[in-house]
């Protein structure tokens, strides 16, 4: 078993790094959508810590996920042309994404004057005096960037079936077996 990547397949590391932050992005998305249906009171406010403590795991899991990809290159999507072109565009569309979520998440939290609780372990405080224009624009980012969010990841999966079903090619088999 290979721990880093070579120019044709995923080593075990960038395909376990890839797993579990589908896992820990598809999990944040879930909580988010439950919790924004709540009343405010204390299981939503419970969630927010939830969402905010795994937000952070994120953070740090997309900076060893960069510094991981500098050190061992990811092979280049199967395809050519304007398809290879495409499956650039939306791993680039998919890291900017994973970076501005948090970033603004922790961004309107702090500004918006609530500490980040992280699992009971360390608490990063709020801002003392609310920062209207930073927690509005946290705010703004993470909204959209979440609504567009949905629609790459939705496109990214759809192209993975697309790769394995209909070009029949090692897409996915080389980014979970082999
Ligand atoms: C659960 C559904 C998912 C499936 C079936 C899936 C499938 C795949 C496959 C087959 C590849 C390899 C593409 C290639 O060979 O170039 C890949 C790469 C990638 N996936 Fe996913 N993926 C999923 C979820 C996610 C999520 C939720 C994210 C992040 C929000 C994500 C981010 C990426 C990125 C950035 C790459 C490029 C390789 C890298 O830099 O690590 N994937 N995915
Ligand atoms: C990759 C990391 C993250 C993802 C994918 C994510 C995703 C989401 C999504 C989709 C929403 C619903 C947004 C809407 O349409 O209104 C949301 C809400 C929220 N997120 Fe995140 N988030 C992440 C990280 C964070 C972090 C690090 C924090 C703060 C430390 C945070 C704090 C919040 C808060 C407070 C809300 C509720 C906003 C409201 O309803 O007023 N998130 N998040």
């Amino acid at each position: 078993m290979n721990l880093t990547n070579s120019p044709q397949r995923f080593g075990l590391v960038s395909k376990l790094i890839h797993w579990l932050m589908a896992l820990l992005i598809l999990s944040l998305i879930a909580i988010a959508l439950y919790m924004d249906t709540l009343p405010r009171g204390p299981e939503k406010f419970q969630l927010f810590d939830l969402h905010k403590g795994l937000g952070l795991i994120a953070i740090a899991a997309i900076a060893i996920r960069i510094i991981w990809h500098r050190v061992s290159k990811v092979p280049a999507p199967i395809g050519e042309g304007i398809k290879l072109t495409m499956a650039h565009l939306g791993h680039l569309a998919l890291y900017l994404l994973m970076l501005a979520m948090p970033i603004s998440g922790m961004m309107m939290s702090l500004a918006g004057g609530h500490d980040i609780k992280f699992f009971g372990l360390f608490t990063i405080a709020g801002f003392a005096e609310k920062n209207v224009m930073l927690n509005e624009l946290g705010a703004s980012v993470h909204h959209y960037a979440g609504q567009l969010l949905y629609v790459v990841i939705a496109v990214h999966v759809l192209a993975a079936l697309y790769h394995h079903f209909i070009l029949k090619d090692d897409t996915i088999k080389r980014i979970t077996s082999k």
